[in-house]
């Protein structure tokens, strides 16, 4: 296995969990079709890389993203993956109800920390978006599914500019006062630097919102997913999001270029002795084959290091 000199640091956690969303996150902005064979092989490859997390789908309306209409054909095709959980996004009850059916127990719904990625991305204020939440989180909850809540443009917004931190926090406390049991802190579009990411986890722990109900989801816009993942690392944050290959964006935030990779994830991970149980070669090799189908290469920097490398 082709891994980088292993140096701990200090005070940072032992294991990752990694939160996959290559095929969700990463396949939901792809011009073409992919085909739903070629997305159940991903995340079967995905699992035998070693992920434990991976987020197979959405159930949201076939229209405002054609990519993942195939939600209903693929999902039933990863009943084999024991020992693998696969969140779904939902947005309403119509998609939790889909979900449901296929005996999806993990979901997440998807909350905006902003007016207008609220209206773009869900055709809703935020205030009339939470109220579609609140009874998508009461039933799953009933149900003992487990919820995640995304938050989008934490650290920034293309319409509206910077964010204030006081509004963020407040999405937050509302997503966690309807049930959630985790929040997924978006940086949608990637504007965010390391300072501004531990003040945001500092003033969410002021506000009674643990560190451990928190993960982070950071777009690679400007560089910065790595920088902004070990700050969160050195808050304690042990919940990462990325998408192998870098795969990624957001079809109603055009700004949103590719998510963290994995594979750079992982490697920064191993290299601080920290434990994600990913095997990178396998990773890569997934990557390198998913990039083959979508016939273009991966912006994973790993990837490509170490699909070039001399042997
Ligand atoms: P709407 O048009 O306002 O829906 O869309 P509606 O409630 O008015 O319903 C209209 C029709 O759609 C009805 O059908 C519903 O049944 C149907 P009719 O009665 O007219 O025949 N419908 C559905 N059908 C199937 N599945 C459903 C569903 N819901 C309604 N779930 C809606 C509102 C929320 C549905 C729409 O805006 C939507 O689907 N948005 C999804 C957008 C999306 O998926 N964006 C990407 C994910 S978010 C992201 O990537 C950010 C993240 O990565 C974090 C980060 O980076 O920041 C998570
Ligand atoms: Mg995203």
């Amino acid at each position: 296995m082709t891994l980088p000199m292993e140096f701990p640091a200090q005070s940072l956690p032992a294991r990752v969990r990694i939160h996959e969303v290559g095929p969700r996150d990463g396949l939901q902005n792809e011009k073409s079709q992919v085909p739903t064979d070629v997305k159940a092989e991903f995340i079967h490859r995905l699992a035998g890389a070693g992920l434990t997390t991976i987020e197979a789908t959405s159930f949201v309306h076939p229209k405002w993203v054609p990519q993942l209409a195939d939600a209903e054909d693929l999902f039933p095709r990863l009943a084999d993956l024991q020992g693998v959980d696969l969140p779904v996004l939902v947005p309403n009850s119509r998609g939790l109800e889909r979900a449901q059916a296929l005996g999806a127990t993990r979901i997440a719904v998807f909350a905006s920390a902003t007016e207008t990625f609220a209206q773009r991305n869900l055709n809703r204020s935020v205030d009339e978006s939470m109220a579609m939440f609140e009874p998508v989180v009461a039933a799953a909850k009933e149900a003992r599914a487990h919820v995640r809540g995304y938050l989008s443009m934490c650290f920034g917004d293309p319409w509206e500019g910077a964010v204030p931190v006081h509004q963020v926090v407040a999405a937050c406390r509302r997503l966690i006062d309807m049930g959630c049991d985790e929040l997924s802190l978006g940086d949608t579009i990637g504007v965010a630097t390391p300072g501004h990411v531990q003040e945001l986890l500092s003033r969410l722990n002021e506000e009674g919102v643990p560190t451990d109900r928190l993960g982070v989801h950071f777009h690679d816009t400007y560089g910065q997913a790595l920088a902004n993942t070990l700050a969160a690392l050195q808050h304690g944050v042990t919940t990462v999001d990325a998408s192998a290959g870098g795969l990624g964006g957001c079809p109603y935030a055009k700004s949103a270029t590719g998510n963290l990779a994995t594979e750079d994830l992982v490697w920064m991970l191993a290299g601080l002795g920290i434990d994600t149980g990913v095997d990178l070669d396998k990773l890569v090799a997934t990557s390198v084959w998913m990039a083959g189908e979508l016939g273009r290469p991966s912006p994973s920097r790993t990837v490509t290091a170490l699909s070039h490398k001399e042997s």
